[in-house]
């Protein structure tokens, strides 16, 4: 267990070797995070994946006879925090479950059980002693259970997935780490779990706006407690969930025979002539997650992909698929690719864009086989579309 302040201990599980969160790649791994609160009447906000189990139950033994705990809040039904519940409360089996209507649904449909569930909504608020747990529903962040438990005399905030990130370290805390590897993770995050949320992550900030945070103790990865760095994650948070931009260009494509790559490839070179900061990914290198990841500031993104039978590969379908799911509003989509007897394949691509939330810039290019100069040349004019967007 780890001190977090004053009788309030991390005794969560780290996850070093996890990579892939149901597709999300997590080459860091991640961490699930439960804390307990020992008072009059000891809790422990959330717990863990069930592998992760006997870790948890260790650290809290460290601290308490687990059969003390009276409450167990469950902020989120999903299995990473609520995997546990079950095997715990069999060392306290009178403990009150705490969690949203939602929740108490959710986990009755995971476990069949009829537990003995204490139901809260925003605002409630649960004496435990000398302390005042207090609750605010958030929503869809990331389930319609999820739910926030702030600990109103330590100021601390356990908002569970919001401002998480998958990653495994020996720290506990972001400033630990470094600000930057940290932020990096949480956009990674914010990217691949929150961002079609962006309506029910404002509406949970302007719920915290007037509550006094001194910590922010997820359930992934670090905890925020330095001034500067909760400021810096609030008001992230705020930018993504508005779905502001950077003015960056992505690049995305997969290639069969590489004339889509040397369109790819000639799109990069014209873009990075003209200093305009532009990234590049290659399907067959880069999993979705990541490209993702650098989807959240850009204003732009260049999709490409040959055509096989009648049909985007398969590697830009997972992709399309995984954008229209998370959809990142408020950019621009531009299409490009090469074809060998049929161009009906690239609609799915220009509609897919569509549906993720972006306008088109342009008419998509599509090059019968392999380009040639011109064709290549061609493609100043979508350069020139780009530069009077971004200068807009
Ligand atoms: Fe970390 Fe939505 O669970």
């Amino acid at each position: 267990m780890i001190k977090i302040a004053e009788n309030i201990f991390w005794t969560g599980y780290v996850d070093w070797n996890l990579r892939s969160f149901h597709g999300y790649s997590t080459p860091s791994g991640s961490t699930y995070n439960a804390y307990l609160i020992l008072d009059e009447h000891p809790v422990l906000i959330d717990t863990v994946k069930h592998y992760g189990y006997n870790e948890m139950l260790q650290r809290i033994k460290e601290a308490i006879d687990p059969s003390k705990i009276e409450y167990i809040i469950s902020n989120h039904t999903e299995m990473d925090h609520s995997g546990s519940i079950d095997k715990l409360l069999s060392f306290c089996p009178n403990a009150q479950v705490v969690c949203s209507p939602k929740g108490e649904e959710g986990l009755k449909r995971h476990f069949k059980k009829n537990w003995n569930f204490k139901v809260v909504n925003s605002g409630d608020t649960l004496n435990i002693g000398r302390r005042n747990l207090k609750f605010f529903l958030m929503p869809m962040v990331h389930w319609p259970d999820s739910m926030a438990t702030y600990s109103v005399e330590d100021n601390i905030l356990f908002p569970n997935d919001a401002f998480g990130q998958h990653y495994a370290s020996c720290e506990r805390f972001a400033d630990e780490v470094g600000i930057d590897i940290v932020v990096k993770e949480a956009a990674k995050y914010y990217a691949n779990i929150v961002m079609p949320y962006g309506g029910q992550v404002l509406k949970a900030l302007d719920v915290i706006r007037d509550i006094k945070i001194g910590a922010i103790c997820p359930s992934h990865g670090l905890i925020w407690r330095r001034k500067e760095d909760l400021d810096k994650i609030v008001s992230l948070y705020k930018k993504w969930a508005n779905y502001e931009t950077g003015n960056s260009v992505v690049i995305v494509y997969d290639t069969m025979w590489h004339s889509t790559e040397r369109m790819a490839q000639t799109l990069y070179e014209l873009l990075d002539k003209e200093n305009i900061p532009v990234k590049f990914f290659s399907l067959q290198n880069t999993h979705i997650s990541d490209v993702i990841a650098e989807i959240i500031s850009a204003k732009i993104v260049m999709a490409g992909s040959s055509i096989l039978n009648n049909k985007i590969l398969p590697s830009m379908g997972a992709f399309l698929t995984y954008s229209k799911g998370l959809k990142p509003k408020n950019r621009y989509g531009f299409t490009f690719g090469s074809y060998g007897w049929a161009k009906i394949g690239f609609k799915e691509l220009e509609d897919s864009l569509k549906e993720a939330g972006m306008e088109l810039l342009a008419e998509g290019r599509y090059i019968n086989y392999v380009p040639d100069d011109i064709e290549l040349e061609g493609l100043k004019d979508i350069i020139v579309k780009v530069k009077n967007l971004l200068s807009a």
